[in-house]
């Protein structure tokens, strides 16, 4: 189907002018000026044309951090499916996840793959890849690494944090950074020293410290910027590139902030979480609504002005990405297992319907220009894990993943209204200046007129290409 875009203010990571779309099947095949000679005559030939006056024209979001149906364990795994998650990422305005797939001690890193693609297979509402995360680095484990990347898994997850299950030491990191430094992948880091922060947690209890709050209490922001240091000093000997997950304190961005002045490759994304709740006002309410906050990194005091430092960083360019770390469990059977003990409150917070709108207010209150919005959400994520080209842009040749956004509208976040397969909303009561309007998946509207209208297995999953950003 031929599908003309007409009249929007297409916004792209390095500027913005009106412009008339034109899709082709599946591909954006045209970007003209309006008015023009040849988008009167695409407008004659289109079988639809969708008037997007008054409206962004922005490439559909990538949300390279999300963890659909993640095992904690035999009996525990986060709330969203495939099918849920994608069809919720879907309604905000993305069109491309990348999740994990999630290898622990004790099992293949194949094994853990292969579950993954079968979980995913047929269920998407939108195109997915995959990160590989290595909890715990072998010699089989290495020599996978190799397989992957030329199979288009680019980018290895590792954790300093939660020792036993997927913690890596810094030998192991440093085995795998020097595998990376050759094969060209990008590595994750979960940053955050696990060693010192399961013995805070177990004094903490030992002191009767049970509710939520000690979980941000425990786990430090001097213990975030500890290992993401000591992961720049092994990514530096090793010569590898480096990507810090969930970057949550002004401590550890200024880690990052100079590891970057000095050159490195070195980047960082944060999470809308960690901008707009904090420690006090949320993490710090009693019992169950205190546990549905309970994320790692935590969140960061607002006291210290984290979030704030955060904007900053985002503005600065200290962090490249947002993603939203989707990893979602339900207040009810799920984040009531720790009401006695902190520990056992599931990690993880659900927010990947909103990324797209939740950023897009930094540019109503002026933190954020709009190329800087679709530069932080869409572009740099697509470019950083090799899916540049077909993502995170509108120019011909992409996949027509394009969202229609209405400035002029108004979002209200609650449980009641968000399509994720969670009982809470960690965003309850937010209003947004602003509203996805419609949003086309690889040339095939799934959301418009406040109805989805894609379907699962619709999305198809990617091979990637090596990170842009390495040198
Ligand atoms: O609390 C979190 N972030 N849960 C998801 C797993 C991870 O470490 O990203
Ligand atoms: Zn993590
Ligand atoms: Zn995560």
């Amino acid at each position: 189907m031929t599908i003309l875009i007409k009249n929007g203010l297409v916004v792209s990571a390095t500027g913005q002018a009106h412009h008339d779309v034109l899709v082709d099947g599946e591909r954006i095949v045209a970007v003209l000026a309006p008015g023009s000679e040849l988008a009167l005559s695409a407008e004659r030939g289109a079988e639809r044309v969708i008037d997007a006056s008054d409206k962004l024209v922005v490439p559909g979001g990538v949300d390279v951090h999300t963890h659909m149906e993640l095992p904690i364990d035999d009996t525990l795994s986060a709330s969203d499916t495939f099918e849920t998650g994608t069809t919720a990422a879907a309604w905000g305005g993305t069109t491309t996840i990348i999740d994990f797939a999630n290898h622990h001690v004790g099992i293949g890193v194949r094994e853990s793959l292969d579950a993954s693609f079968a979980a995913a297979e047929g269920e998407c509402a939108i195109d997915y890849s995959f990160h590989q995360v290595l909890g715990g680095v072998d010699d089989a484990a290495l020599k996978e690494m190799d397989v992957l990347v030329d199979e288009g898994i680019t980018s290895f997850k590792l954790f300093m944090a939660y020792p036993g299950r997927l913690y890596t030491d810094d030998g192991q990191i440093l085995r795998a950074m020097q595998t990376a430094a050759n094969n060209g992948a990008m590595i994750m880091m979960h940053a955050e020293n696990g060693i010192a922060i399961d013995l805070l947690a177990e004094q903490a209890i030992a002191r009767g410290e049970t509710d939520p709050i000690n979980h941000g209490y425990v786990r430090r922001p001097e213990l975030e910027a500890e290992a993401t240091y000591r992961s720049v000093q092994l990514a530096t000997v090793a010569e590898a590139p480096l990507y810090i997950v969930h970057l949550s304190s002004s401590h550890a961005l200024e880690v990052v902030a100079n590891a970057r002045n000095a050159g490195k490759n070195v980047f960082a994304e944060t999470c809308p979480q960690y901008l707009y709740l904090s420690l006090e006002e949320h993490l710090g309410q009693p019992g169950l609504a205190g546990a549905g906050y309970v994320c790692s990194t935590p969140l960061r005091s607002r006291e210290h002005g984290h979030q704030a430092d955060l904007w900053q960083g985002l503005r600065t360019n200290d962090l490249s990405v947002v993603a939203t770390d989707h990893c979602p469990f339900c207040r009810n059977g799920q984040k009531d297992l720790g009401l006695d003990d902190f520990r056992a409150i599931p990690n993880g917070i659900g927010g990947v319907e909103h990324r797209m709108d939740l950023i897009y207010q930094g540019v109503v209150t002026g933190e954020l220009t709009l190329s800087r919005w679709v530069e932080l959400c869409s572009t740099t994520p697509a470019r950083m894990f090799g899916l540049y080209g077909r993502k995170g842009v509108i120019e011909p040749g992409a996949d027509a993943d394009i969202v229609i956004y209405d400035p002029a509208a108004t979002t209200t976040i609650s449980v009641d209204t968000h399509h994720m397969n969670l009982d809470y909303s960690a965003f309850e009561g937010m209003t947004i200046d602003g509203k996805v309007d419609t949003v086309m998946s690889r040339g095939t509207v799934i959301v418009a007129d406040d109805r989805f209208q894609g379907a699962k297995g619709h999305g198809i999953y990617y091979k990637r290409g090596l990170s842009q950003y390495l040198t």
